[in-house]
């Protein structure tokens, strides 16, 4: 039985696999993370845990059909099926991104297939990984892990040791996958902080800051594909997702508003950092599905003062990040102080805290949220903001806000006047231009998908003063089977 990368042949780093290997690395991939929330979600006879168990079976036997083996690891911030390095795409860095947090928490650095596992088996390993012994320190974990695989008598699978091996691969990317790998490592690093402060455990800041060092350097290069990926959404793993969104926007906000870049990086870092205090709210209750009882909310609002606590007990080499944990405190104070946590004493509210309030509050409108059973459009969202003051943002980060988005904002599907629909890809470069952003169209005026990815500027115009395309109102992209993601690969 041969196993690629198995007894110490560490994957190249440099494997970039050819492209039907890469096809066949990816369905196995995006297979496993699907059939992963399937066993998470559903009893295991659930029809809906049988056919995603089958889907990877099916996955997994083409890969080792064609390679003789089939074995997934980590290696530094990257995925690597067999010799392949997994190029991240839309549709599968989300599902990269919580495999890398699954494997780091259950302590392995991957796992080989040995024969033909049964479904039986996958399921087991599944349920083993996605609840891994936390109580463990991160070196005990694989072992606890194989007598537990042990005991349940499935010994199809060799887990891999978690090596340290990071070495930057980012070289050859080009600057879109690049965009990506950067936002996988700070989901990565954000849920890392998150998971260990609900421990107990104090991760160094170390590994943050260069994410968000990642995120402000991409932000300052090519702005436009790093915003282009806040228009991700998850449920699952709403709070990693979220936090990453709100420090792209906040920073992408910071740079309009002329902050240097070593304020972008503090800035980013707070924003990064500003829900960590949700780690000390119980998790069943932070996933609740539908209203949260008044006292429950009460519970939920005290992530602001319980994210200073939180940052107080990060090792920081004495350094404390001041402005994070004021921005943390502060982030739904409202600049009339009507939010909370309450105070009593007027108080300014950092300008860190106006930026993040409002980067906060445009992604959590966005997003489908458990309380939210239908999102607003994000050009409403920006209507709002503007709009109603109960809302305490400070008027002139909105406005730098909409100047940085347009009136539009990337990812929101509208109708044209020729009665084509079509998705905002980029605000225009123009930035009187706050109505006519960079588009690409999907259907044509009778409702047929049209698959052309070329991009349309709205100033474009027919003759002098006269536009080719104007957009008249926006549209719910869940109306018409839209998933924004797909467009931003
Ligand atoms: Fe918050
Ligand atoms: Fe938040």
């Amino acid at each position: 039985m041969t196993m690629p990368g198995s007894a110490g042949t560490m994957a190249r780093p440099d494997g970039i696999g050819d492209p039907s290997g890469q096809k066949a690395a990816r369905a196995f991939v995006v297979a496993m993370n699907s059939a992963i929330r399937a066993v998470r979600l559903y009893p295991v006879e659930n029809a809906a845990v049988q056919k995603a168990i089958a889907e990877l079976g099916n996955t997994a036997d083409r890969v080792r059909e064609s390679e003789g083996g089939c074995a997934l690891r980590r290696v530094g911030d990257y995925l690597f099926v067999n010799e392949t390095r997994l190029r991240l795409t839309f549709d599968n860095y989300a599902a990269v991104a919580s495999l890398l947090g699954m494997f780091r928490e259950a302590g392995i650095g991957g796992i080989g297939l040995f024969d033909k596992p049964q479904p039986r088996a996958w399921v087991v390993l599944l349920s083993f990984l996605q609840s891994p012994p936390l109580e463990y320190p991160e070196e005990d974990r694989l072992a606890q892990l194989s007598s537990r695989l042990d005991s349940a008598q499935v010994h199809d699978f060799e887990l891999f040791p978690s090596t340290d091996e990071n070495e930057d691969l980012d070289t050859d990317l080009d600057a879109k996958e690049k965009a990506r790998q950067t936002y996988v490592r700070s989901l990565d690093v954000t849920r890392e902080v998150i998971t260990s402060a609900r421990l107990g455990r104090s991760p160094g800041l170390k590994r943050v800051k260069r994410a968000v060092q990642g995120i402000v350097d991409s932000i300052l290069t090519d702005s436009a594909s790093m915003i282009g990926l806040t228009t991700l959404r998850d449920f699952d793993e709403y709070t990693f997702v979220h936090s990453v969104n709100v420090c792209i926007l906040a920073v992408a906000l910071g740079r309009r508003l002329g902050l240097t870049k070593i304020q972008l990086l503090d800035l980013g870092l707070a924003a990064l950092l500003h829900d960590i205090g949700k780690s000390r709210v119980p998790l069943d209750l932070l996933n609740k599905r539908g209203q949260l009882e008044p006292e429950e909310r009460l519970v939920l609002q005290t992530h602001t003062w319980q994210g200073v606590l939180a940052m107080f007990a990060l090792p920081t080499g004495g350094v404390r990040p001041w402005r994070s944990m004021t921005a943390a405190y502060e982030h739904h104070m409202r600049t009339d102080l009507s939010g909370y946590p309450k105070v009593a004493r007027p108080r300014k509210l950092s300008l860190y805290s106006k930026i993040i309030s409002v980067a906060d509050g445009f992604d959590a409108a966005t997003t489908t949220r458990v309380y939210q059973d239908s999102p607003w459009t994000p050009a409403d969202v920006l209507r709002g903001m503007r709009d109603n003051p109960r809302l305490g943002l400070d008027p002139v980060v909105v406005k730098a806000f909409i100047n940085l988005t347009g009136i539009y904002p990337v990812g929101t599907v509208v109708v044209l006047d020729t009665f084509e629909l079509a998705i905002v890809m980029a605000a225009n470069p123009d930035a009187t231009a706050l109505s006519r952003p960079i588009i690409r169209i999907l259907m044509d005026d009778r409702g047929n998908l049209i698959d052309d990815p070329t991009l349309v500027d709205l100033t474009a115009q027919v003759t002098t003063g006269q536009f080719a395309r104007t957009i008249i109102r926006t549209e719910d992209p869940q109306r018409y089977g839209i998933n924004i993601g797909d467009y931003f690969a």
